[in-house]
């Protein structure tokens, strides 16, 4: 079993503040993100910024894109992403057009879809999922567990590279030791820390422990 990857979702409201936290924890994690809020407030620069920084960085723009899938991924494609996200209520025509003018595409999972959605995008040459809770849910009361867990190995066992996602914390990592996760995605609980760089090492650490 493969020690999973860690990566740092950038969710800050300025590219100013995001840049201020990548720095700190950039070399710990593997993988760097624009995520969505970033991506918002300050469009495909927030990509260039981080690549330009990182030139040789998984670097991941988190577009939870639902339409118009080529011109989204072509766009972050330019500016240096390697992958992308189209949400999975996205059409698979949207998600096939993206597919084709970035490296890969990662389908972000929210809400409701079925284990024939899935296969749907495996069969339309679609290779990573990311299972989320969202920041909504988590913050309503819901919270990780088997329901999670059991989703999370099905997607594995279909063959996917799965991203695991949504208000992670160190102490959560455990619920999925022996899952061959692809990539656990934390933002708040390393940008917000009073250390990053200890909060980022913290993961890897625990990832080594867990997937020794
Ligand atoms: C929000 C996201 C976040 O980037 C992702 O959930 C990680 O952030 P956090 O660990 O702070 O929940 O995709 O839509």
């Amino acid at each position: 079993m493969v020690k999973p990857n860690l990566q740092v979702a950038l969710d800050n409201n300025t590219l100013e503040s995001a840049l201020s936290d990548v720095v700190a924890v950039g070399n710990i994690v593997d993988i760097v993100e624009a995520g969505t809020i970033l991506i918002l407030q300050e469009g495909k620069k927030a990509v260039s910024s981080l690549r330009a920084l990182y030139p040789h960085k998984l670097i991941i723009a988190d577009t939870k894109c639902a339409d118009a899938g080529g011109t989204v991924a072509k766009n972050m494609a330019d500016a240096g992403a390697n992958w992308m996200t189209c949400i999975c209520s996205a059409t698979i025509p949207t998600m096939k057009s993206a597919n084709q003018k970035i490296d890969q595409i990662q389908v972000e999972l929210y809400g409701d879809w079925t284990r024939e959605n899935a296969q749907a995008w495996l069969d339309a040459g679609i290779k990573q999922v990311i299972y989320h809770q969202s920041r909504d849910a988590l913050l309503s009361g819901v919270s990780w567990g088997d329901k999670d867990l059991n989703k999370v190995k099905m997607l594995v066992d279909m063959g996917f590279k799965v991203s695991v996602t949504g208000g992670l914390s160190v102490d959560k990592l455990a619920l999925f030791q022996g899952v061959n996760v692809y990539t656990f995605i934390a933002g708040r609980a390393i940008t917000q820390a009073d250390d990053p760089a200890k909060a980022a090492q913290a993961f890897q650490d625990e990832l080594t422990r867990l997937w020794p």
